[in-house]
């Protein structure tokens, strides 16, 4: 298995490119179920998690072709099962994303429930819930969700937690649903606005994505497109990071800078110096750095996909930030592995206590999930001596190429095979 070194000690500087949005381009792909004709995508990062959709679309009789240059056209004119196996769905919890369209469109699916996973339980109740208001009938028989409907009807859906996957999932069934559909309590996410974009452009008729009520007008049929999916926010986010922790100079090119408001101010407020342009960000690292609080919440707050590389740079902080992470119950995996390399982390419940000026000292370190990954490799890069990085399959599923992008920017790390 793969493993990353890194050598800490070197300040980054120069220019990334920022790749597309992973958590756009999973429903995006899911949606291409949604009609028989060719959607074609652009801008997919070629990371795992896309080559795991395109396997499960191709295993229900999609015909998909996804490629590195970043386009795929996905054509679902031959679905013959309309199943997602736990071999796939194991591997990527969100192969859930079939499941609102296949009901939209073949009035039954099967699909294993993902169960939980290195953040917490994640369950996927209101996901049901709303199905069965939309009159389909879901029970859960050996480890899978068996759904069948006469045909779904619109429904007002008010969701006692703001769940993205969730929204997504209900989103894609009303298009094709009998009436409105109103989902209230809705994820904000620009992945969901981008979904969202691309349903309208294969002729679905939604109005207020990106607000918390969202509503959906079933038409009878939708077409075929031509869709560009967003830059990834969360990858633009951990590059910032990677410059504000090497008191590094960092451009952050081709993404949307409105989509990472919430953290760029966060660091701004630990110091970081950061100037905007319409489709980049600079990033430029200032010492001392200032500890300050965080807290996770849906879009537009903080993302919780992005405190695990806060709180890397919290433990170069000057003082102590307490990061208390509201999103997931149990997503403090990497702080127990920071602890490994010198960090001062006091984990209770969902805060944890961080102490920054603690000199880090390169370990042999387990990644738990995708962003803990990238925080153990943020950590690395101000660790005295060398890290390595264990299970990169996480980082994989997530990250296009990183340790090229960050190698580029003058970081010393490698992949060893
Ligand atoms: N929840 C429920 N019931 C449900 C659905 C969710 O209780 O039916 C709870 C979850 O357990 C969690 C909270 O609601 O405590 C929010 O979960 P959400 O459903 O929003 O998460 P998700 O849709 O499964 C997506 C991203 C995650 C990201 C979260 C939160 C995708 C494919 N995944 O997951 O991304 O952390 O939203 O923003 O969009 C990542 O990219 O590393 C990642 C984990």
């Amino acid at each position: 298995m793969d493993k990353i070194r890194v050598v800490g000690g070197t300040s980054l500087s120069g220019r990334v490119e920022i790749s597309g949005a992973k958590n756009a381009a999973l429903p995006a792909m899911a949606a291409a179920l949604l009609t028989e004709e060719a959607v074609h995508l652009e801008n997919l990062p070629y990371i795992g998690d896309i080559l795991t959709t395109r396997d499960l679309l191709r295993n229900m009789g999609v015909d998909a072709d996804v490629r590195e240059d970043g386009t795929a056209t996905l054509k679902a004119s031959d679905v013959r099962s309309p199943e997602a196996p736990y071999e796939l769905v194991k591997t990527m919890r969100a192969s859930i994303l079939v499941l609102g369209p296949l009901m939209a469109k073949f009035q039954r699916a099967k699909v294993s429930l993902p169960g939980g996973c290195a953040i917490g339980a994640r369950p996927i109740n209101l996901h049901l819930a709303g199905l069965e208001r939309m009159g389909a009938k879901c029970d859960v028989v050996h480890g899978y969700v068996d759904a069948l409907s006469p045909g779904l009807h619109g429904s007002y859906l008010l969701m006692d937690m703001v769940t993205v996957t969730g929204t997504e999932n209900l989103m894609m069934a009303a298009t094709l649903a009998e009436g409105e559909t109103v989902l209230d309590n809705a994820a904000c996410e620009p992945e969901v606005s981008d979904l969202a974009a691309l349903l309208r452009s294969m002729g679905a008729e939604i109005e207020g994505d990106g607000t918390r009520t969202i509503r959906i007008r079933g038409v009878r049929k939708l077409h075929g497109c031509r869709h560009r999916i967003i830059p990834d926010r969360i990858e633009a986010g951990t590059f910032a990071v990677a410059s504000a922790i090497t008191q590094g100079d960092v451009e952050v090119a081709g993404c949307d800078p409105r989509h990472l408001t919430a953290v760029l101010t966060q660091l701004s407020q630990t110091g970081a110096e950061i100037s905007i342009r319409p489709d980049s960000f600079r990033v430029r690292g200032r010492s001392p750095i200032s500890s300050k609080n965080v807290t996770t919440y849906p879009y537009p707050a903080f993302p919780t996909d992005m405190q695990a590389q806060y709180m890397a740079l919290m433990t170069q902080g000057e003082g102590s930030a307490l990061v208390t992470e509201t999103v997931f119950e149990n997503r403090f995996m990497h702080a127990l592995e920071m602890i490994r390399m010198g960090a001062d982390i006091t984990v209770e419940g969902r805060q944890a206590l961080v102490k920054g000026g603690r000199p880090l000292t390169g370990a042999r370190v387990l990644a738990s999930d995708l962003r803990a990954s990238a925080s153990l490799i943020l950590a690395g890069l101000v660790a005295k001596g060398e890290t390595l990085i264990d299970r990169v399959y996480h980082l994989d599923r997530g990250y296009y190429h990183i340790e090229e992008k960050l190698a580029r920017l003058g970081a010393r790390i490698e992949r060893i095979r």
